[in-house]
């Protein structure tokens, strides 16, 4: 597989190095400390980073999303929340009403939600509807030109910080998943309450909400898709979605490579480098094997997205995969730190506690292997 990039995708990588480097990594003490980076987005906004493959006749920059992908994974290389927001934000919150909004819903968010001005949000995950998403039970009933909607969501990223939620409802219970419809709901929509801001594991300066809808009164220009196209909204915007995990969770694995190799190099004990023990030196070397091959199924998934071909397995497997060798490599990368892998004056350990939550959301590593254990048996 050719993954040579076009001189535009590498200007994307250094840019994003370059801002990475200046604007996020002395940001990183403020989000562990709780803080959103709100500073942060609205530079990135101004790269024209919060709508990358948004076109020009929306505000967008129009770019393939290869560079999409490059963006992710270099950010995530230094925050895994940089990269949850923006990833969130573009592959379900901007992408349904890009791919599936008539024209007047794109004017109407698409600008805004390109220049970073809005932020999007997914809305598909309730108490009682997590992997088996389509048992959700939030109900909209249509009433004269608007919709009632009355439920709740839980784990919503971005939720609270967002403008623009996109929120999956059943308009007809006896149709099962045919019977779910998506809505644009904007922030300020009375009946709209935020909930709970979720205390994490990893991942601190991101939001992870829940949310209430109580006579929730969303207007019917606002129902995405047709009634009853929802269910397949959202599992369209999560095939591509999870390649924006996918790539997330690369950079987290190669940063704790690189972290441990560096290390590797410099700590000396028993009058020589660690790194020249092979109980230390095959460590790296499984964790550079892993990440090199997280590397080509990401690339590769987006790649199939690129050039329009359908990439559901393609992306289950790099989320499956990448997810995976970001949690190994985390887990090696403190032990190689030993006792200061285990502190904070390193980063290895942010490392090991963001890593985990790729192989939860956007689907757990087991529904990846359903999701492509289907596709190799339909
Ligand atoms: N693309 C388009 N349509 C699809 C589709 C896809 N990939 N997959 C399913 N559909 C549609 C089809 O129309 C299908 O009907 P047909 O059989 O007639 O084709 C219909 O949906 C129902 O499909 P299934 O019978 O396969 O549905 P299911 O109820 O068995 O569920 C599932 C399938 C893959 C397990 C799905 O429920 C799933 O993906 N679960 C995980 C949910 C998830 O990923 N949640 C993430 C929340 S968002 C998040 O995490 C964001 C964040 O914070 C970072």
């Amino acid at each position: 597989m050719d993954l040579h990039f076009t001189e535009e995708q590498q200007m994307m990588r250094t840019m994003v190095r370059d801002f990475a480097k200046s604007e996020i990594e002395p940001f990183i003490p403020r989000m562990e400390a709780g803080e959103f980076p709100r500073e942060v987005l609205t530079k990135m906004g101004e790269l024209g980073l919060m709508g990358i493959t948004v076109p020009e006749k929306y505000g967008g920059s129009d770019m393939d999303f290869i560079s999409y992908i490059i963006a992710i994974h270099e950010l995530s290389k230094v925050s895994a929340v940089i990269g949850v927001i923006l990833s969130v934000h573009t592959s379900v919150g901007t992408n349904p009403i890009m791919y599936f909004g008539n024209e007047e819903q794109k004017n109407r968010y698409l600008p805004k939600m390109a220049s970073g001005e809005y932020l999007g949000a997914f809305c598909l995950t309730e108490p009682g509807a997590g992997s088996d998403a389509g048992s959700l039970k939030t109900k909209a009933v249509k009433k004269d030109d608007h919709y009632v909607l009355n439920g709740s969501k839980v784990f919503i990223t971005n939720g609270g910080e967002a403008d623009v939620y996109i929120v999956f409802a059943s308009t007809d219970s006896s149709k099962g998943t045919y019977g779910i419809s998506a809505f644009i709901v904007d922030k300020n929509t009375p009946g709209l309450i935020i909930g709970k801001d979720e205390e994490k594991m990893g991942l601190h300066g991101s939001r992870t909400v829940q949310l209430t809808f109580e006579d929730m009164k969303v207007p019917a220009d606002n129902l995405l898709g047709e009634e009853g196209e929802g269910f397949k909204i959202a599992m369209a915007n999560l095939d591509v979605g999870r390649i924006g995990i996918a790539a997330q969770a690369l950079g987290i694995g190669e940063a704790a490579l690189e972290a441990a190799a560096g290390y590797a190099k410099e700590r000396v004990q028993f009058g020589k480098p660690i790194a020249a023990n092979q109980g230390v030196g095959f460590k790296i070397a499984d964790m550079a094997t892993a990440s090199e091959a997280a590397r080509l199924l990401v690339y590769r998934a987006a790649q199939l997205r690129a050039e329009g071909k359908t990439c559901g397995k393609e992306a289950s497997m790099a989320k499956l995969f990448a997810s995976q060798t970001a949690v190994d490599n985390a887990i090696e990368a403190v032990q190689v730190f030993g006792g200061y892998g285990y502190t904070e004056d390193y980063p290895v350990e942010r490392y090991f506690r963001d890593a985990k939550v790729t192989q939860i959301y956007e689907g757990t590593s087991e529904i990846q292997r359903i999701v492509i254990s289907k596709h190799l048996t339909k």
